[in-house]
């Protein structure tokens, strides 16, 4: 995919290393991908790893710098990458609640892509939302597009305004999904099953559900209407959670909640 691509990873925690296998994966070569973490940890053969961005080869130019640091660190963190600002070289930011103009301003301008997955990238399964300033080209965009697909779904917003919202509904969203496997097992073990049971078929019925929606092309509400027969039990449970206090009321309220704490998080 990013052939010619020097890619510039810079912190390999939990979604760094996600999105590194992902690349190295979906068959970029090794040599193309250097990481810059603290700890220099054992990574795959080929790639090259530096304690600090000191130690980076002063000849060495990225194409894209992936920073994959925690946002309280980008302050510490970003100002060492800025003599690579330019036209050359597309800077992907995967922390939350980091806007574009912060990476600007700690970069002194360039080509700053923001971007927000969620964990399931862990598994390849993410999906992430894409925005960038001006300064990025089509082909830096479609990078940046092949960098977060290693790692699952991607689409792109002009809006950054918009990216509270998405970290309301798909950043945080793997927590309501858990969740909800949490309150289905407690529903389960309050109808008399034991909490085994229940945890179980909760589980198993959330993961076995989310594949069926990943392979069919089905809406989900056609999928929800292939399983609900007229006067049934489905159909009596639907009643409660599609009610007017049901779950797409309380479910707009909670990812209003988070997209409300998103925006004071970025203030
Ligand atoms: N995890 C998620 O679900 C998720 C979802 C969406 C977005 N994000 C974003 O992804 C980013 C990373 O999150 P994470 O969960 O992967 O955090 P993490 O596991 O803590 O990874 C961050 C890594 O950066 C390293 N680091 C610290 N200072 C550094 C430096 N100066 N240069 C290079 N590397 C440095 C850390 O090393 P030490 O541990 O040694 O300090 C750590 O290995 C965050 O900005 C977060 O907002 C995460």
């Amino acid at each position: 995919m990013t052939d010619h691509n020097r890619i510039l990873l810079v912190g390999c925690g939990k979604m760094g290393s996600a999105l590194l296998n992902g690349w190295l994966g979906q068959g970029t070569p090794a040599g193309q991908v250097s990481v810059v973490e603290p700890m220099a940890p054992q990574l795959p053969d080929g790639v090259a790893v530096h304690t600090d961005a000191s130690a980076l080869d002063s000849e060495y130019h990225p194409s894209v710098v992936v920073f994959a640091v925690k946002p309280q660190a980008m302050d510490d963190v970003v100002p060492a990458y800025s003599a690579y600002a330019g036209p050359d070289t597309a800077f992907l930011s995967i922390a939350a609640g980091k806007p574009i103009g912060y990476f600007e301003a700690a970069l002194t301008g360039g080509a700053i892509v923001r971007a927000m997955p969620n964990t399931p990238a862990a598994v390849g399964r993410g999906v992430t939302v894409l925005c960038a300033n001006d300064q990025v080209s089509r082909e830096q965009k479609s990078v940046c597009t092949q960098l977060m697909q290693s790692v699952g779904e991607v689409a792109w917003i002009d809006d950054e305004a918009l990216m509270d919202a998405v970290t309301g509904l798909s950043g945080s969203g793997p927590a309501y999904v858990f969740h909800l496997v949490e309150a289905m097992a407690a529903a389960g073990a309050a109808a008399g099953l034991s909490p085994n049971l229940a945890m179980q078929l909760a589980r198993a019925t959330v993961a076995g559900s989310g594949e069926l929606l990943t392979q069919s092309s089905d809406p989900a509400g056609t999928l929800r209407e292939n399983v609900t027969s007229p006067g049934g039990t489905t159909a009596a449970a639907l009643e409660v959670l599609m009610g007017p206090d049901g779950l797409t009321r309380l479910m707009t309220e909670a990812i209003a909640r988070a997209t409300e704490r998103s925006r004071e998080l970025a203030q």
